[in-house]
């Protein structure tokens, strides 16, 4: 069944080889002046950096540079602030992966208010006003590019912040597969890994239907076809641009119209994880979800993996229930592993010896034991999977 929903995306998505060249066009729509925010340098090495100072040439840009993965509120959202107040930013031009995005997405709404930019993206305060964002996206992984979230951190509290706000959709957004030729295996499996858990964490909740369901296995099969193809092919646009597309599907909220609201618990995990071992967002997610699975299979639950498992995986339809739902979390592990992600979380710096402390914080921030979440988690549960995981 479809339940009730509102839904609006205000963003324009402009997709395909070369449409940076209306750069120019839409950016002076929103002023003169720019804060162009990017990251560590990757843009330079692909010639996005001069392609870009190019076609802007008759404005005023200012530049944030050496954003971080895992963005940090501090220096980077903090300084971004400041400098759109104090050189009159009309307009921000993110140009990166989702961390260069998300950072853009903090400094929009920092850059109108006057009190601690924390207290908004912590959820303290209501932001009022936002500055308008414009991106161009060089990595497909989390759908910031067309959504209303981001995610900061703030390392000096261990925390890790999942903030949403409508303010936050970017305006237009420049999808250009080639710009995603050169990101390396590692953040190609992640991104990818990342993005087939947002389809997983709304898959998993109900009602449901059928629309949803096939929506969402589509997605899931050409995120697992495709990201084979590109770690191969790194160059191959079609696999590319199949992965941008389908990522950007990712938080929009269009994959969960009318259907349940699942409380995205794998995600409430791995910010915790980065937030205090600053690992790679796909990368844990990856690791958890077949843990994850584990711990909410039940009678409840075990209809969604015999779904997954005949329209994804085609395996036979006479299994049994159970025995399907094993299969279908073998085949994820198995899946993530081949695309090379370690598959423990000890691999990637996580130390055991926090996840009781990591169990308190993910309750603490988002309550995964609500009953609104699908399967609801509490401490122990959160224990068992961190622990399943390492
Ligand atoms: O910093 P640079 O030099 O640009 O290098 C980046 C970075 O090292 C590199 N990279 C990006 N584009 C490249 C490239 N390297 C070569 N060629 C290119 N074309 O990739 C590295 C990772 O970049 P990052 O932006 O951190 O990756 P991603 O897009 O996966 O973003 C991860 C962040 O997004 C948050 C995550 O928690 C994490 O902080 N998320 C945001 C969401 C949202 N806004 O909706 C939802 C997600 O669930 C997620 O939580
Ligand atoms: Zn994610």
């Amino acid at each position: 069944m479809i339940a009730d929903f509102t839904y609006q995306t205000p963003t324009k998505l402009i997709f395909g080889k070369g449409v940076i060249e209306d750069l120019p066009e839409v950016m002076a729509s929103f002023g003169k002046t720019i804060l162009m925010t990017y990251g560590g340098g990757s843009i330079k090495k692909i010639g996005l950096y001069d392609k870009v100072k190019t076609l802007l040439k008759d404005f005023t840009i200012v530049e944030l540079a050496d954003i971080e993965p895992n963005p940090k509120y501090d220096p980077s959202v903090i300084t971004g602030a400041k400098l759109c107040k104090e050189k009159g930013v009309d307009v921000i031009l993110a140009v990166g992966g989702g961390s260069v995005l998300d950072c853009s997405k903090a400094i929009s709404v920092c850059a109108k208010y006057d009190g601690e930019g924390w207290d908004l993206i912590s959820g303290k305060v209501q932001a009022k006003d936002a500055l308008p964002i414009v991106d161009i996206l060089t990595l497909a992984a989390t759908g910031s590019e067309f959504d209303s979230g981001c995610v900061i951190s703030y390392t000096a509290i261990s925390d890790k912040r999942a903030y949403g706000d409508p303010l936050l959709y970017p305006a237009v957004s420049f999808l250009d597969p080639t710009y995603t030729f050169s990101v390396s295996p590692w953040q190609t499996a992640c991104g990818t890994a990342d993005a087939i858990n947002h389809v997983l964490e709304q898959f998993f909740s109900s009602p449901t239907s059928l629309f949803n369901d096939g929506i969402m296995i589509s997605a899931l099969r050409s995120l697992m076809t495709n990201v084979k193809i590109a770690l191969k092919d790194p160059k191959d646009y079609a696999a590319r641009s199949e992965l941008m597309y389908v990522c950007s599907w990712g938080c929009n909220g269009i994959l969960a119209n009318g259907a349940g609201y699942s409380g995205w618990p794998m995600h409430s995990i791995e910010h915790a994880l980065s937030a205090y071992f600053d690992i790679t967002h796909g990368a844990g997610l990856a690791i958890i979800t077949p843990r994850w699975m584990r711990e909410i299979l039940s009678e409840k639950t075990v209809e969604r993996f015999v779904t997954l498992g005949t329209s994804l995986f085609g395996f036979p339809k006479d299994l049994p229930a159970f025995d399907m739902a094993q299969k279908v979390i073998d085949a994820f592990y198995s899946f993530f592993e081949e695309t090379g992600i370690p598959m423990h979380l000890a691999a990637v710096g996580v130390k055991a010896e926090k996840i009781g402390e990591m169990a308190d914080h993910i309750l603490a921030c988002d309550d995964t034991s609500a009953s609104w979440v699908y399967v609801p988690l509490d401490k122990a549960a959160l224990v068992r999977i961190l622990e399943a995981s390492m």
